[in-house]
């Protein structure tokens, strides 16, 4: 019964989507369990990409049923967009299933994300304007809209009417638009409701079912921990729980049923949107990285910001997930820097703090005290096992490995499937 958690250790972009893919072969189930269609998961299959926003990478691996938790937030119109164009491309999406409890995104809520940024101004998040910081509001609020709503006209209608009671005051009277509809919102919702209704499923008894049954379940996270709502760069973060605790509340899982918390970290860092980055690199510096990488959003196409290996923050994401493994992607971008820094601790107002400050403001003003490894200039592409990789990549795996306090089980060296050093199976790892 191997249950197996996937998540980002840093600010999303790690590549959460191939190491769920690869996993794939061994593994039942794949549920996502928070975000929703901002997230962007590339996925390359024998020379085909696929970019996934609200469907868990599983989709695109035979016989794994893919499913949507409860903890996800669902736009109803990128569902079937999603669902269209991989059936477009020969790919079989009958398998997904929805949780009854899952929250739809309104199309107001679209509107609510993009007004309330502009009226943030300077404090702005740079959200990816998806919609889920209001829909994930109105879930705590109690005024939020799920997927089994959707077959109750009645309870709907007086559902939207609920909310937009509120939502059409603030539109009007603070944010100067037109009032949004009842009829139009409930209208556009009921036109969804006969093709969701097959895919509906109680996902909780579903996944535990599959774990009384022997079967792996893997648990796919959108975002990552320095974007979850509780221990990320609040406020700017995302609107739900990335961090591994998430997985239960959002699929439905006691947290005695986890079998390993498998953490994704680039070789370096990367991050969308604004607040703070200690190790972030500009002008060339950064540009370089950016483009070695090809660091740019798979969901918003903006150029993602880039900088050095935080270790700092790859302790803390070890620790607040209680990470089991890691699977260091991107290894392959490094290869020609002669010297590759990678931030150990921060100073702080003159003090050096080896854990991430408690305060934000401190966060905001740490500065990276770096130690450099030399560099490696061998094209690593091609490399399957580790003892194969240049000596100075593997002892920068050894080093990273060491202030991440958790083994490195999987080293990523090309984006296709087959592009990876495998030292333990992850899959495997519940049945010890
Ligand atoms: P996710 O959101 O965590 O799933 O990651 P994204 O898909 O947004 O971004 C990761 C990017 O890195 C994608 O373009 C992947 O195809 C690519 N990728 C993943 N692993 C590797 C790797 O080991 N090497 C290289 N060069 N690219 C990788
Ligand atoms: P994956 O799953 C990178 C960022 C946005 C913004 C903040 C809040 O591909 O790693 P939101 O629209 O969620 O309210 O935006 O979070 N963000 C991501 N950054 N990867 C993601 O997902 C992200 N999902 C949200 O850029 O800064
Ligand atoms: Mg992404």
């Amino acid at each position: 019964m191997p249950a197996v958690i996937v998540v980002g250790t840093q600010w999303g972009d790690e590549g959460k989507g191939k190491a769920t893919d690869q996993l794939g072969a061994g593994v039942d189930l794949v549920v996502k369990f928070n975000g929703g269609n901002n997230a962007g998961h590339t996925v390359v299959i024998d020379g085909e990409k696929y970019a996934l926003h609200l469907l868990p990478a599983g989709i695109l691996t035979e016989g794994v049923t893919p499913i949507i938790g409860n903890g996800v937030v669902v736009d109803l119109e990128v569902l079937f967009q999603e669902i269209d164009e991989l059936a477009s491309r020969g790919r079989d999406t009958s398998r997904l299933r929805i949780s009854s409890n899952a929250h739809i995104i309104p199309s107001y809520n679209r509107l609510m994300d993009r007004t309330t940024e502009k009226f943030l101004g300077k404090r702005q998040i740079g959200t990816t304007g998806r919609g889920i910081g209001p829909t994930y509001a109105d879930k705590m609020n109690r005024i939020g809209l799920r997927v089994q709503d959707l077959f109750d006209e009645s309870i709907l209608r007086q559902k939207v009417e609920g909310a937009l009671a509120n939502k059409n005051h603030l539109l009007v009277k603070v944010f100067n638009k037109r009032p949004v509809e009842v009829d139009e919102v409930v209208a556009e919702l009921l036109s969804y409701a006969d093709r969701v209704r097959p895919m509906v499923v109680d996902a909780s008894l579903l996944v535990n079912d599959a774990l009384d049954e022997g079967k792996t379940v893997l648990f796919e996270a959108g975002q990552a921990t320095m974007l979850d709502i509780d221990h990320g760069t609040y406020p700017f973060v995302t609107s739900s729980n990335a961090t591994a605790g998430g997985a239960c509340t959002g699929a439905g899982v006691g947290p005695t049923r986890i079998t390993s918390v498998v953490g994704v970290t680039k070789a370096y860092t990367t991050r969308v949107g604004e607040g703070p980055f200690p190790t972030e690199l500009f002008g060339d510096e950064g540009e370089e990285l950016r483009k070695r990488g090809g660091e740019f959003g798979v969901t918003t196409g903006r150029p993602r910001r880039t900088g050095w290996f935080d270790a700092v923050v790859g302790r803390y994401a070890t620790r607040v997930n209680g990470l089991t493994d890691l699977v260091v992607t991107k290894l392959d971008v490094l290869t020609g820097y002669e010297q590759i820094p990678i931030c150990v601790a921060y100073e702080v107002d003159g003090e050096r703090m080896d854990e991430m400050p408690m305060n934000q403001s401190d966060f905001h003003h740490a500065k990276p005290i770096y130690e450099c490894m030399p560099g490696w200039s061998e094209d690593i592409t091609g490399v399957r096992k580790f003892a194969e990789l240049p000596v100075n990549a593997q002892r920068y795996i050894e080093r990273l490995e060491e202030l991440s306090r958790v083994r490195v089980s999987v080293i990523g060296v090309g984006p296709s499937r087959d592009a990876t050093i495998v030292r333990h199976d992850l899959a495997a790892q519940g049945n010890k």
